[in-house]
């Protein structure tokens, strides 16, 4: 449907099992693009710990199913918070691949929550490392390769219904999100001249081993049972439903094809109409 053939994406934070990132890997493939899935792919202490962190072997499993959709697929671990190691997973893309056309970025911390007069400096730090610092660093080294190429390309931002409003207990994540929505319409007018669009998706409430996390979390804070909590997610939902990870992988698939040509520097809500400015 949006012809990707010939063209190469790399998709951070998309070595989780039932992630947002692994539905934008498959939809990529099916499209006949090569994919190159990345993830930080070990645990490193409390906060990136087993629970929440894509591995290696999930991202090999990844590869696998890729592979049987269409276009050809590796893995390269990378964890996005280091300009070094971000470098490094853009070339490989690049000698494995001989292009790179798309870059997504994905790789996200939506688990770390504190009162905000509670809120660690760590805890701050990490969140805006990875959602914020990790994005600026993907498109700044996919934008090189892209300028270098001379054939234009297409960054998306995975940003966040709190890229648009404020939740509780989520300054970090939420601060970060609408950092994501500034850095892509700055890097939208930058570089709109080499025929970089840059756009930002924003998903509500969608079910992923994050969402579920976050369902938890808010559902103890508010004393509400974990399934009366989801309902009324739904209630509220003028679509009746909460967000499905196809939602969010359609909407990517559309924006980085020709179909989007006249498209950038938006910040997409794909919601079910329940965010809608
Ligand atoms: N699930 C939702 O309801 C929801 C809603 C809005 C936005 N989002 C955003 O969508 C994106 C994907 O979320 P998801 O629900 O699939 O969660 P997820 O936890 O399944 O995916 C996030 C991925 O990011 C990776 N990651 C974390 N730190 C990293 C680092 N330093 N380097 C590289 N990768 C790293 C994790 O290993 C994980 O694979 C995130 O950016 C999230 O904020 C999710």
């Amino acid at each position: 449907m949006y012809d990707l053939k010939g063209k190469t994406a790399i998709v951070t934070g998309s070595g989780r099992t039932k992630g947002i990132g692994e539905a934008i890997v498959m939809k990529l493939a099916e499209e006949g693009c090569n994919v190159v899935i990345t993830d930080i792919g070990t645990t490193k202490g409390e906060q990136f710990s087993e629970e929440h962190v894509g591995t290696t072997d999930e991202m090999e499993a990844i590869v696998a199913e890729a592979k049987k959709k269409g276009g050809d697929a590796i893995a390269i671990p990378c964890d996005v918070r280091f300009e070094a190691q971000v470098k490094n997973l853009v070339q490989k893309a690049k000698e494995h691949f001989g292009r790179v056309d798309i870059m997504v970025n994905n790789a996200g911390v939506g688990y770390i929550m504190e009162p905000f007069t509670e809120f660690k400096e760590e805890s701050w730090d990490a969140v805006l490392d990875v959602n914020l610092k990790g994005a600026f660093l993907c498109s700044k080294h996919a934008a090189i390769h892209m300028i270098e190429q001379g054939t234009g390309g297409a960054i998306v931002n995975i940003a966040s219904q709190a890229a648009k409003s404020g939740f509780p207990f989520a300054a970090a994540y939420t601060s970060s999100k609408h950092g994501m929505v500034g850095l892509t319409r700055s890097n939208a007018v930058e570089l709109g001249k080499f025929k970089i669009r840059v756009n930002a998706v924003c998903p509500n409430h969608i079910t992923t081993g994050l969402g579920h996390w976050q369902n938890k979390f808010f559902s103890e804070k508010m004393g509400l049972d974990y399934e009366d909590y989801l309902q009324g997610i739904v209630d509220r939902n003028p679509m009746g439903r909460t967000g499905q990870v196809n939602d969010i992988a359609n909407a990517v698939a559309f924006l980085v094809s020709d179909k989007a040509s006249y498209i950038t520097g938006e910040a997409m809500n794909v919601s079910g109409g329940e965010e809608y400015h």
